[in-house]
C-alpha cells in the first residue's frame, strides 16, 4: 500500500476503499476510479491539462445556482443525460420513448379545459395539439395528466425572459374518458442552450453548436402507469440531426401540418396560420 507507482496505484486506491458497507458504492467507485485512472494513463494527462480540468469543473460549480444548473448542462452536451435515460427507460414495443428532461420545468402550471391555448401573449402561431393517451392493449386512459411547457417564438422559456408573463407557455391537461386531449400551443422554434458559461465556451472549443432542434416539452402521466418525459419534435426542423443535447429520437418527431383557413381557425378558436399535430401517447403499466 506504501508504494504508490504509477503501476501500483490504481490497486491501492481500490484497496482502500474495501471496507466500503454499500455494496453499489462500492461498485460505483470502484468503477469510477479504474476507468479514470485509465483515461489519464491513455492520454498521458498534462500537469496543466490537468489544472485545467480542475478550474473548468470549479468554474462549472460555481456557475450553479436556483435557476442555473450547469453541471447538468455539462451532463447533457456530453450525451450523459441521454445515456442515463436510455438504460433506465429501455424503449419498448409501442411505448412512447422517453427523452432528455431539461432545466426549465417548472411546478405549479394551471390545470386548463380542453382545447384552451398556453400562450398568455399570444405571440407565435397557434398549433392545435390533440391526439389520445392509450395503454400498451389500446385501451383509453381516462384522466390522464399532459403537463406542457415550451419557448416563446423567441426561443427563451418564461423563466429566462423577464418580457413573458409568469407561467407563459405553461400548462396541464387532462384526457376526457375517451383518453383523447387537446390543448393550443405555439409552433416551437429552434433555439440555443444556455451558452455563456462554461460548457458554451467548451462547445465552441469543440466546434459544436449550442442549438436544439423545435420541441414541446410534455410529462405524461396516469394512475397506474409509468410517467413518461419527452418532447414532440418538429419534422424538417434543421437541427434534427445535430442535438445539442442528443434528445431526438425518430418516434417523436411529428409533422406540424399547416392551415391558412380562417374558418377552419375559427374551430379551434384560433387565427390562421395555424398548425396541427396528431399524436397518440402510450403508458405502460407499472
Ligand atoms: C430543454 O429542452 O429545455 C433543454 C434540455 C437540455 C438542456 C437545456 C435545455
Ligand atoms: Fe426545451
Amino acid at each position: 500500500m506504501s508504494d504508490n507507482t504509477e503501476e501500483q496505484i490504481t490497486q491501492n486506491v481500490l484497496d482502500s476503499m474495501a471496507q466500503t458497507p454499500n455494496p453499489r458504492l462500492k461498485e460505483v467507485m470502484s468503477s469510477l476510479i479504474t476507468h479514470l485512472h485509465t483515461f489519464i494513463r491513455e492520454v498521458e494527462l498534462s500537469e496543466e491539462e490537468w489544472m485545467a480540468g480542475i478550474q473548468f469543473l470549479t468554474r462549472t460549480g460555481q456557475m450553479c445556482d436556483e435557476k442555473r444548473q450547469e453541471f447538468i448542462l455539462l451532463s447533457d452536451t456530453m450525451g450523459v443525460s441521454m445515456l442515463v435515460d436510455a438504460i433506465n427507460h429501455r424503449a419498448e414495443d409501442g411505448v412512447t420513448e422517453n427523452t432528455v428532461f431539461g432545466p426549465f420545468y417548472r411546478e405549479g402550471a394551471q390545470e386548463l379545459p380542453m382545447g384552451a391555448t398556453i400562450s398568455q401573449d399570444g405571440r407565435g402561431d397557434p398549433v392545435v395539439v390533440m391526439g389520445r393517451v392509450l395503454s400498451t392493449s389500446g385501451k383509453p386512459l381516462a384522466n390522464a395528466l399532459l403537463d406542457i411547457w415550451e419557448t416563446d417564438e423567441n426561443g427563451l422559456y418564461e423563466q429566462q425572459d423577464p418580457e413573458q408573463p409568469d407561467m407563459n407557455l405553461r400548462g396541464k391537461f387532462r384526457t376526457d374518458s375517451e383518453g383523447r386531449y387537446c390543448f393550443v400551443g405555439i409552433k416551437p422554434v429552434s433555439y440555443s442552450i444556455p451558452d455563456d458559461g462554461p460548457v458554451g465556451r467548451l462547445l465552441r472549443a469543440l466546434k459544436r453548436h449550442p442549438f436544439r432542434p423545435a420541441h414541446i416539452h410534455m410529462l405524461v402521466s396516469a394512475e397506474g402507469f409509468a410517467p413518461v418525459t419527452t418532447h414532440l419534435f418538429v419534422k424538417g426542423d434543421k437541427y434534427l440531426d445535430s442535438d445539442a443535447v442528443f434528445g431526438t429520437k425518430d418516434s417523436l418527431v411529428v409533422d406540424f401540418v399547416r392551415h391558412d383557413s380562417t374558418e377552419e381557425a375559427a374551430r379551434y378558436h384560433v387565427t390562421a396560420p395555424f398548425y396541427t399535430v396528431d399524436y397518440t401517447f402510450v403508458l405502460k403499466s407499472r
